[in-house]
């Protein structure tokens, strides 16, 4: 019946923290799945900037950052004419869905987190509650919109899992008066993650046991994408490697975090496999592929950094852009919120 009309068709979410920085791992890992997924699907991208604020973010900063995500998302070849593009706040369901989700998801849930862990630190209760239940809000973004498809980078898999989760336990919950408005099978879809390609988990040119990171306080450990062709030659050259020529199967990249780190990075800006990489490199010494791989890079990113600088010049635009998206945005999720408060007991007029 109703559900069944939702669950046929695919719709793909996912959303970018404009917290500044934005780097080859945000690109690789999800930017470049995102301008990939819009050909088949019907795709919502977001600028969470409710999510930037579980940790203080300076008010202009933010308002800057948020349009330079946008403008990275537009320049890296996503279309918001054809997709949506948006900024979180500007569609109040986010928040809303968020505290009823709030009201689902178990404590013991969020206690396994290990961003959280991470992103508090020693300092635990020092943390802002927002950044504990962030997890649920991020739920709360892909279910508004019956999402089913996911493109995120490797270190948001466990955030899938949670919304999994709790759309699961929310059907379970409210299975009767699911049942009584007419859906089968369950009133949200559980989404899938997309985590796929050679560059998932992009690492810091520094330490290849670490993710690249918009935080991390030293700029060589990461390449952004608005850095010019001189910044990202000095960045490669400077990458920590080891003193063995690269090998020539993907197997021999197992105990080399850094090389492998490097391989996967030029596979995914050349859109091949580590191993295609490995046949070309094979027994050459990091020099020469370093070359390759700054040359490379500066020819896929420098074009975007320069739209997105253009893009920057017109802030009116952009939050054109911005209200348009957020206007269809609210045109999916207003009737999924309204049919979440009915389930719930909600009385509305
Ligand atoms: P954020 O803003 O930290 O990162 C945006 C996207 O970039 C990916 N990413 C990476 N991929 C590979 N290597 C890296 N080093 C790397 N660093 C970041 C992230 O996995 C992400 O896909 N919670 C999310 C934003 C969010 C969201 C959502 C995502 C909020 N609501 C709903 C999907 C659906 C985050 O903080 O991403």
């Amino acid at each position: 019946m109703q559900r069944a009309k939702t669950k046929t068709k695919t719709r793909v979410f996912s959303g970018v923290q404009p917290t500044g920085n934005l780097h080859l791992g945000n690109y690789l890992g999800a930017i470049t799945k995102f301008v990939a997924l819009q050909a088949e699907h019907d795709c919502l991208y977001c600028v969470v900037d409710l999510h930037a604020i579980t940790v203080f973010q300076d008010p202009d900063e933010l308002a800057k950052n948020t349009r330079e995500v946008t403008a990275a998302f537009i320049a890296s070849g996503i279309d918001p004419g054809r997709h949506i593009v948006f900024n979180q706040s500007q569609v109040s369901g986010h928040a809303e869905l968020a505290w009823i989700f709030n009201c689902v998801a178990r404590i013991g849930w969020l206690n396994r987190m290990t961003q959280f862990k991470e992103k508090a630190g020693k300092d635990r209760e020092n943390a802002s509650a927002g950044l504990y239940v962030y997890p649920n809000l991020m739920a709360a973004d892909i279910l508004l919109y019956h999402a089913t498809h996911v493109p995120v980078g490797e270190d948001q898999k466990q955030h899938l899992e949670l919304a999994r989760d709790i759309a699961q336990k929310f059907n379970n919950d409210f299975a009767k008066t699911i049942a009584r408005e007419g859906y089968e099978g369950g009133f949200f879809p559980l989404p899938e993650p997309l985590i796929t390609g050679p560059a998932t988990r992009v690492m810091n040119l520094r330490d290849g046991t670490r993710k690249m990171s918009k935080s991390d306080e030293s700029d060589m450990t990461r390449i952004n994408l608005t850095d010019d062709a001189d910044a990202i030659a000095k960045k490669i050259r400077k990458a920590k490697t080891d003193p063995e020529p690269l090998p020539s199967e993907a197997k021999g990249l197992e105990t080399r975090p850094e090389a492998d780190n490097l391989v996967g990075i030029f596979a995914g800006l050349a859109e091949t496999s580590k191993e295609a990489v490995l046949r070309d490199f094979g027994g050459s010494p990091f020099s020469k592929f370093k070359e390759a791989l700054a040359e490379l890079a500066a020819a896929k990113l420098n074009p975007i950094g320069e739209e997105m600088r253009r893009l920057m010049a017109d802030p009116v635009e952009i939050d054109r852009i911005l209200d348009d998206g957020a206007r269809r945005a609210h045109a999916i999720a207003d009737p999924i919120l309204a049919k979440t408060k009915d389930i719930v007991g909600f009385i509305r007029s």
